[in-house]
């Protein structure tokens, strides 16, 4: 073992460049050519290449630092072989594997185009497809540049997918993209016409922004295309970014070594949000992408699951008209949350039915001087807690939670019902426990007093956890029906709408009688159709008489 020194190599030209990435640390072990950091110009961003294969033992450049051709950026113990250790074994496993994967070799001679004309300062040439490693008729699944955009040597011209890889085709010029002579779709093979370029020669007018053609092309020669993510190696992508979709032909800017790091975690680079210079990515960001996509699908993910359904990409809407954008609060993040993963983990089935509460009703309004008495109203709400407690009872199917993990059954002894509540911060869901021993002024009171809480926003965590069951009730506000998400893990809930007065044939003629509308929804898992009849059924007995409710 020797130790050498890791020198800058010929930077194409560029005096000072500076130092954006250092992309190992003393200690790891290298393979001739990985990356050891990426340093960038005016006009270009080229990662350095290890010289040899060894031992990384010491860095003498940091993030920011200018560095120029023949200084000492680090050392390295040279391997006396290769394959002596295991990390090296490791290394050389990796490089077998890169050097399978296809890579667009630009070919000096092959793809050096001949200038096509010279105007003035500047001269266009015409860009070809390089060797695409021996494939052929390979199709373009991206267009990664548009006409007029400023680019500069190795930035990805289009992205190209053959059966065993995804590779980009990057630049061999700086310069202004002129015509593009291909679509998505078109198939590609070596010398194929990809575009034009207006390249200004030295002393013109945007030399401040592109190499002269020969510079360019020698730096072309030193930095690698790299494939841009394997079809063997590719993850499933996690779903839901914290980071807006970028607008199509956005260009993602990130060096190779980046880039494999983002293929080796199936992490999309267009979602990553750069942080580099000029926006590049660097693997920091990489990292701290996949760390918010993994919290996320652990909460749950707002925009997916992790269930392996597509997360919903959003347009531009300014597009359309004007629009401003606002955080969401906490509470209505949380409620999204939790209605996506009831909806998705539940498979909901609704049960109708009405329930004649002429008889209720007349009671509960011959109740109007007593609860002015006490100070409160009673509502139909009360009524239904009672109803629903009694069906929970006889029925204790509803009253489960499904453990399918160890896959048992969890059957609860007690009767907490919760009540949603309308909020000016959104539905809130306090729960009334044991309403099976509580007595309807007592509900009355209880529930009247939560709903103000819920409001207030001084609802206690314990006053919204361990419901058995829910009743959402839109009857004071209006509505015939509608199919209420189950409160996973309980497994059902029972939505009411508006109670209006319809005719009822008794046989012999129609009755005017005041219908209340009942939709129960249930976890088919739990809870099969015969039962959520039988459910919807005693309820509208014990609401249809409730005197049956004190048997
Ligand atoms: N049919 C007809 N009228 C009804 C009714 C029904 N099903 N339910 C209630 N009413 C009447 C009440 O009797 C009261 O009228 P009154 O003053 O003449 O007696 C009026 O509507 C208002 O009742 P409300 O204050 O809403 O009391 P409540 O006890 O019925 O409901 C809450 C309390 C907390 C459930 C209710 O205020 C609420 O927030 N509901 C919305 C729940 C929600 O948003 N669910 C959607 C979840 S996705």
């Amino acid at each position: 073992m020797s130790e050498q020194e890791i020198k800058v190599p010929d930077l194409g030209g560029a005096d000072e460049v500076e130092v954006i990435e250092i992309t190992v640390s003393e200690g790891d072990s290298v393979q001739e050519e990985d990356p050891i950091l990426t340093v960038e110009s005016d006009k270009a961003s080229v990662e350095l290449p290890a010289p040899g294969a060894g031992k990384i033992t010491k860095i003498t450049v940091k993030v920011g630092d200018k560095v120029k051709e023949g200084d000492v950026v680090g050392l390295y113990e040279a391997s006396d072989d290769a394959g002596g250790s295991d990390a090296g074994d490791d290394a050389k496993e990796e490089k077998t594997e890169d050097k399978a994967e296809a890579k667009p070799e630009a070919k000096s001679e092959d793809s050096k185009p001949a200038p096509k004309k010279k105007s003035g300062g500047s001269r266009t040439e015409l860009v070809k497809v390089p060797s695409l490693d021996g494939f052929d008729d390979v199709p373009v699944i991206e267009i990664n540049v548009a006409e007029g955009d400023t680019i500069g040597v190795d930035d990805p011209l289009v992205t190209v997918e053959s059966d065993k890889a995804t590779m980009e085709i990057p630049s061999p010029y700086a310069g202004k993209v002129g015509k593009i002579l291909v679509k998505e779709g078109d198939k590609l093979s070596e010398g194929n016409d990809l575009l034009e370029m207006t390249i200004e020669e030295e002393g013109g007018e945007a030399d401040e922004a592109s190499d002269s053609g020969e510079q360019a092309q020698a730096k072309r020669q030193d930095s690698k295309p790299q494939p841009t993510s394997d079809k063997q190696e590719s993850a499933p992508q996690p779903q839901g970014s914290t980071y807006e979709p970028p607008a199509a032909g956005t260009k993602v800017h990130a060096g190779p070594a980046v880039r494999k790091l983002a293929r080796e975690l199936g992490a999309d680079l267009a979602r990553v949000k750069g942080t580099g210079p000029k926006n590049r990515i660097i693997k920091d960001d990489v990292h701290a992408y996949v760390k918010s996509q993994l919290q996320q699908a652990q909460q749950g993910g707002s925009v997916g699951t992790g269930s392996g359904i597509p997360g919903v990409k959003l347009p531009d809407f300014s597009q359309f008209g004007e629009i401003e954008r606002e955080s969401m609060s906490r509470m209505m993040f949380a409620t999204a949350n939790n209605m996506q993963r009831s909806w998705l983990n539940v498979p909901h089935v609704t049960q109708f039915d009405d329930a004649d509460i002429t008889e209720m009703e007349n009671f509960r309004k011959s109740q109007k001087a007593a609860g002015e008495k006490r100070g409160m109203k009673m509502t139909p709400l009360p009524f239904l807690l009672k109803a629903c407690a009694a069906a929970l009872a006889e029925l204790p199917q509803f009253n489960v939670a499904l453990d399918m993990e160890r896959k048992e059954v969890v059957r609860k002894k007690y009767i907490h019902i919760g009540i949603a509540v309308d909020t000016p911060n959104g539905l809130m869901v306090p729960v009334i426990r044991d309403v099976d021993q509580k007595g309807l002024w007592e509900l009355a009171a209880e529930s009247a007093e939560l709903a103000q809480k819920a409001r207030d926003k001084q609802l206690k965590p314990a006053e919204m956890q361990g419901a058995c069951f829910t009743i959402t009730s839109l009857g004071g506000i209006g509505g015939t029906a509608f199919t209420p998400i189950v409160n996973t893990p309980e497994v059902a809930i029972l939505g009411v709408s508006k109670a209006s007065m319809k005719p009822v044939w008794d046989g012999k003629e129609f009755q005017p009688r005041l219908l209340l509308p009942l939709s129960l929804s249930y976890d088919h898992r739990a809870v099969n159709g015969a039962d959520a009849a039988r459910f919807t059924n005693l309820l509208t007995q014990l609401l249809g008489d409730i005197r049956t409710l004190l048997l």
